[in-house]
């Protein structure tokens, strides 16, 4: 087909799905309420996109959204036996999968299983109906508790999201929240700093005044305070906001982190192959209507230069416990003569540690992440 002519293979592919019940007010992902008459033609379009692509092996497949759980069971069904029919999965491959507590139920969860779904991330964002209800959720902490069960009853590996940093969330409220792994023996969790994103709500409420950042050295608190409650648990910081039994680390996030090829379909979707990172359609219609008149739905296309790929190298290495190597950064053309001293410097400091070829923060470095990252980066 002459859209995949020379197409080149990746381990990792991204699905997006892009509808929600309700856009959450702090939620600036390429999501979109209602349209429920649409999803039908949005399966349609994915599928025909997915076909396109190479067929694998995958080593890790995502269905991320919006809220993949929203479709309903059939066309749930659809997409997933679809997906299984057009793709090879490498062996012991990972297939997660999005869910929404307020659109999770056994049915849904099933199916995902059937058809090869092998670990589900749950969106709970608080244990607290309060907060719950602050940040505009669909769903309550009783709804997020038996989801949470049924996940665990469907699949092997199930994660669950938090956000802390809420104006009104103390420090009872964050470990009442990081509690939920214990109690359901979960092996991976995601914990987000809540961030006001220009254009949602939230953003609004804040240039009126309505709403207050925390202040820096309370999110150092809070940092600190959930890595010490997670890694009581058993939980280790594989990445800043994000932790892990060893072994349980999600695959595919790390393969974005370590700057991996990967492919993807569906609104918004970005793939990255061989420096050319490309974005489709942000729309739903406007990315069915692409896709079903044969073509390509691209919205833009960039070369992703040297540069770029250098900043990102230290940004998103520097957030991995496994930190930035120092034969990619000379691969990109970062010479160990400009950052040593510098990192020298820090290590110094205890803020980091230089082994292995590796240049990782120290758990004291990590407090103070963001300045350590402008600090060694190049200018
Ligand atoms: C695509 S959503 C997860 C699945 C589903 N849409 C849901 O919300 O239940 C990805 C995660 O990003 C986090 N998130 C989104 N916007 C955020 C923000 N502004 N600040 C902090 N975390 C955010 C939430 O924890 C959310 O679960
Ligand atoms: S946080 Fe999740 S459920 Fe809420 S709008 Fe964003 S994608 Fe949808």
């Amino acid at each position: 087909m002459a859209l995949t002519a020379g197409m080149p293979p990746a381990r990792h592919l991204y699905i997006h799905v892009p509808y929600c019940v309700a856009k959450c007010p702090y939620c600036d992902f390429n999501s979109i309420a209602g349209r429920d008459a649409e999803h039908a033609a949005y399966v349609t379009a994915l599928l025909i996109e997915v076909q396109r692509l190479p067929r694998g092996p995958y080593d890790t497949l995502f269905i991320g959204g919006g809220t993949p759980t929203l479709l309903a069971p059939a066309l749930l069904a659809r997409l997933l036996s679809g997906l299984r029919s057009h793709l090879d999965l490498a062996e012991g491959y990972e297939w997660t999968c999005e869910a929404n507590p307020g659109s999770s139920d056994a049915e849904r969860f099933a199916l995902m299983a059937e058809h090869g779904v092998n670990r589900l991330s749950l969106g709970v964002q608080s244990t607290q109906d309060r907060l719950l209800r602050f940040l505009g959720r669909v769903h309550s902490a009783h709804d997020a508790e038996v989801a949470i069960a049924l996940a665990k009853a469907a699949v092997p590996r199930v994660s669950a999201d938090l956000i802390m940093g809420l104006p009104d969330q103390g420090e009872d409220d964050l470990l009442a929240d990081l509690a939920l792994y214990r109690r359901h023996g979960l092996e991976h969790a995601s914990v987000y700093h809540l961030t006001y994103e220009p254009g949602t709500e939230f953003h609004a409420r804040r240039a009126r005044g309505e709403l207050a950042d925390i202040s820096v050295q309370q999110s150092r608190r809070l940092f600190d305070f959930a890595w010490d409650a997670l890694e009581g648990q058993g939980l280790v910081a594989y990445e800043t906001s994000n932790f892990a039994r060893p072994g349980q680390e999600s695959r595919h996030n790390l393969g974005y982190w370590r700057q991996r090829d990967y492919h993807a379909a569906g609104a918004g979707a970005v793939s990255t192959l061989e420096g050319v990172r490309t974005t489709r359609e942000k729309h739903p219609e406007r990315y069915i209507e692409g896709i079903l008149a044969g073509g390509a739905a691209i919205w833009k296309s960039e070369v992703i230069g040297r540069r770029e790929q250098l900043t990102e190298a230290w940004m998103l290495g520097l957030r991995l416990a496994e930190g930035v190597s120092v034969s990619r950064l000379e691969a990109l053309g970062d010479q160990a003569a400009r950052w040593r001293p510098l990192g020298e410097a820090l290590a110094r400091e205890g803020l980091v540690h230089l082994h292995d070829g590796r240049i990782r923060l120290t758990r004291a470095g990590r407090i103070v992440q963001d300045e350590v990252t402008v600090y060694l980066m190049p200018r």
